[in-house]
C-alpha cells in the first residue's frame, strides 16, 4: 500500500454516512498511536501536518514516519498539509510528497481566496494531490493566527467559489474552533447546522470538512489538573454533534487538541507517580497507548468509519 488521496476516501465517505479522522501528528509516538488505533478498527486515516509541525520533527521525519507507518499497517492513509498558508508551503510540500494539501485562504478577501486557491489546485492536480480549501474562519489559534470570533461561512458563496478553484473538499464554519476553549464557561456547546444544511443542498454529493473538531472530554483536563497541571475550564464540541454531522456532508473531522490532552495526561499522571523515572520510553509508552484509546473513542463515537479501510 502506497499513500493514498483523499478523493476515493471521501467518495466512499459521504456515500457510507461517516467520515474520516483527520489527526494532527508531530512525533513517531503520536503517528503510532493513531495507526495502532486505525489498524485495529481497520479504519481509513488522514495524518495531517501543521506548518508547526514541520519545523518541530522537520518534512523529512514526518514523511518517513508515515511511510513506515504504512508499510507497518497496510492502512489506505492520505498524509495532508494542514492549514497551508500559501503556494509555496503548498508546493513544498506537494514535491516532497504528500498525497494531499489544505490551502487556508480563508483570511483573505473571497477573490483573493479563489485566487490563491485555484493556483495551489492547478499545481496539485498536475501533480496528482488533492486539495481542500476554506470559507468562512473559525475562532480561536492556530499557528500564529488568533481569531476572537467566528466568521460562518456564507453558503451563497459556496458553489462559485467550488467552480472556480476545483478544490476537491471544502472546510467551512459552524461555530467549531480551534484549541481547547471553545465556549465560555457555563455556554451551551452549539453548531450551526443550518449553514451546514444548506451548503450541502447547493453542493450535493461534495466533502465538507470540520476543523475544531476536538470534543476536549473534562475527564481528561481533571487528569492533567490532578498531576499538577492547571488548566481552566474548557469546553469542545459534543461527540454526539460531530456524529450527526459526519452522517451528512462531513467526510474530514480534524481533530488535534483531545490527542495533545490524553498525551499530556498521560505523561503527567506517569511522572507523578513514579516521581524518579527519567527514561522517556517509560513515560512516552502510556503517552502512546493513550493517543491509540483516543483515536480509538473518535473512530466508534464521532467518525463511525469503523471497518471501512480494505478493500477502500
Ligand atoms: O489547526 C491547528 C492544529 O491544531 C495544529 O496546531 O499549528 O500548533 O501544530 P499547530
Ligand atoms: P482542534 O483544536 O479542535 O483539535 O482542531 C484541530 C484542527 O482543526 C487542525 O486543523
Ligand atoms: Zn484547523
Amino acid at each position: 500500500m502506497a499513500l493514498v488521496t483523499t478523493k476515493e476516501m471521501f467518495e466512499k465517505a459521504y456515500k457510507g454516512g461517516y467520515a474520516i479522522g483527520a489527526f494532527n501528528v508531530n512525533n513517531m509516538e503520536i503517528i503510532q498511536g493513531i495507526t495502532e488505533a486505525a489498524m485495529e478498527e481497520n479504519a481509513p486515516l488522514i495524518l495531517q501536518v501543521s506548518a508547526g509541525a514541520r519545523k518541530y520533527a522537520k518534512h523529512i521525519y514526518l514523511v518517513k514516519l508515515v511511510e513506515a507507518a504504512i508499510a507497518d499497517t497496510n492502512l489506505p492513509i492520505a498524509l495532508h498539509l494542514d492549514h497551508g498558508a500559501d503556494f509555496e508551503i503548498c508546493k513544498s510540500c506537494i514535491d516532497g510528497g504528500f498525497s494531499s494539501v489544505m490551502i487556508d485562504g480563508s483570511h483573505h478577501s473571497f477573490l483573493d481566496n479563489i485566487a490563491l486557491t485555484k493556483q495551489v489546485v492547478e499545481y496539485a492536480h498536475a501533480h496528482g494531490v488533492t486539495v481542500e480549501g476554506e470559507l468562512g474562519q473559525l475562532a480561536g489559534i492556530e499557528d500564529d493566527v488568533n481569531v476572537a470570533s467566528h466568521s460562518y461561512t456564507d453558503p451563497a458563496q459556496v458553489e462559485e467559489f467550488v467552480s472556480k478553484t476545483g478544490v476537491d473538499s471544502l472546510a467551512i464554519a459552524i461555530g467549531t474552533s480551534h484549541g481547547a476553549f471553545k465556549f465560555k464557561p457555563g455556554q451551551k456547546p452549539e453548531l450551526r447546522f443550518d449553514i451546514l444544511d444548506e451548503v450541502s443542498k447547493r453542493l450535493p454529493g461534495f466533502p465538507i470538512v470540520l476543523h475544531g473538531a476536538s470534543s476536549v472530554i473534562p475527564e481528561f483536563v481533571a487528569t492533567v489538573n490532578k498531576y499538577g497541571g492547571n488548566m481552566p475550564d474548557a469546553i469542545g464540541i459534543p461527540e454526539e454533534m460531530l456524529r450527526q454531522a459526519a452522517l451528512g456532508a462531513v467526510c474530514k473531522v480534524n481533530i488535534d487538541s483531545d490527542l495533545r490532552l490524553a498525551m499530556t495526561a498521560a505523561i503527567r499522571e506517569h511522572l507523578a507517580l513514579y516521581p524518579g523515572d527519567f527514561d522517556p520510553r517509560q513515560y512516552l509508552s502510556p503517552a502512546r497507548a493513550a493517543i491509540k484509546d483516543m483515536v480509538k473513542r473518535k473512530i466508534v463515537n464521532v467518525l463511525g468509519c469503523s471497518g471501512k479501510a480494505n478493500p477502500l
